[in-house]
């Protein structure tokens, strides 16, 4: 019969019996899969895995410490937090194109990680949250992952992994269950999609430490206020994003000309396809008021009521 616990019995024991007392490594984005795959081998092998952990500086408000919090304190793995920052945004500087933007994070990705693998003992196996929709569709968070992750044309040569994708017959719906079953915390395991190249993205053209300020810090309120209206596992998806736009306001008597944020939140089953959210009036009323007096540089909140199509998810 199958059930969850035959499954973490049955890999643990095949995942010991393939690793033996050799090395696996790991790129823990955070993410459901990856969290989820990194919650199992260390169950199976403990020690013997070693987790890179890269922050680019794009992630939102607190999740870097989130995730060490989970990782490194609750779950003692060996963790290695990449503190990239200046190097992404180096790279970007100066930069508009959305797909350039992605080319650029998804390559300096790859150079992070392997410049700290580099630096660690042997190791034999690389480990990902591949998951049995990614080997059939694309064009999701997990797919995209999957796509910087084969690209370990960019590992140095004497690097020689063989990959381990534990997580490949399962559906999204069984690794939520599996990751619970691990022991991760619910806001782990129901986090919503986040995409590899994160925030620059959603600062639309050029990226810059000002503008990500003001996305993190909106998306930060937006986030905690569908999850206080109770929202949050209703929504797939909701950030918000800084279009490259100025206005006019009035503050006290006082003329402004500050930024516009966009608000995106919506249904959807698997991103290919959404509906806009319809999130409760009083709700995006709130969310608005803090936004405005809480973010500097924001003087109107706009509400995005496009379906996908003709619209994406994301604005970039
Ligand atoms: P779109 O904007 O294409 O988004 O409607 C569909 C889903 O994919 C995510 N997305 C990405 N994920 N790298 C990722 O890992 C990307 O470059 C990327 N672009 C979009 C998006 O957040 C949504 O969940």
């Amino acid at each position: 019969e199958w059930t969850i616990e035959n499954f973490i019995d049955m890999e643990v024991e095949k995942l010991q019996e393939k690793v033996g007392d050799r090395n696996v490594l790991c790129a823990l984005s955070g993410g459901v899969d990856s969290s989820v795959v990194a919650a199992l081998i260390h169950k199976a092998i403990g020690d013997q895995l070693t987790c890179i952990f890269v922050d680019h500086g794009l992630l939102r408000k607190n999740e870097a410490d989130d995730v060490m919090k989970v990782f490194a304190d609750d779950f003692n793995m060996n963790i290695i937090k990449v503190d990239a920052k200046d190097r992404f945004l180096t790279k970007l500087a100066g930069v508009d194109d959305p797909e350039q933007k992605r080319k650029i994070i998804g390559n300096e990705f790859i150079y992070v990680f392997d410049d700290e693998a580099a630096k660690l003992k042997h190791m034999d196996f690389l480990a990902q949250g591949t998951l049995y929709t990614d080997i059939i569709e694309s064009g999701t968070e997990t797919a995209q992952t999957i796509k910087s992750h084969h690209n370990v044309g960019g590992l140095p040569e004497n690097m020689q992994f063989e990959l381990i994708e534990p997580l490949n017959t399962l559906f999204k719906d069984e690794v939520r269950e599996l990751g619970s079953q691990l022991g991760l915390p619910e806001h782990v395991v129901w986090r919503q999609p986040f995409p590899g190249p994160g925030l620059a993205i959603r600062v639309l053209g050029e990226v810059t430490e000002e503008k990500l300020t003001i996305v993190r810090e909106s998306d930060a309120i937006l986030r905690e206020e569908i999850a206080s209206a109770g929202l949050d596992r209703d929504i797939w998806q909701y950030f918000t994003v800084l279009p490259n736009i100025r206005s006019v306001g009035v503050m006290g008597d006082a003329r402004t000309y500050d930024y516009t944020i966009g608000i995106r939140a919506v249904t959807s089953i698997d991103g290919m396809t959404s509906d806009w959210a319809r999130i409760p009036w009083d709700v995006l009323e709130k969310i608005s008021t803090r936004i405005v007096n809480d973010v500097q540089h924001i003087n109107r909140v706009v509400y995005d009521i496009t379906s996908k199509p003709p619209a994406t998810i994301e604005w970039e």
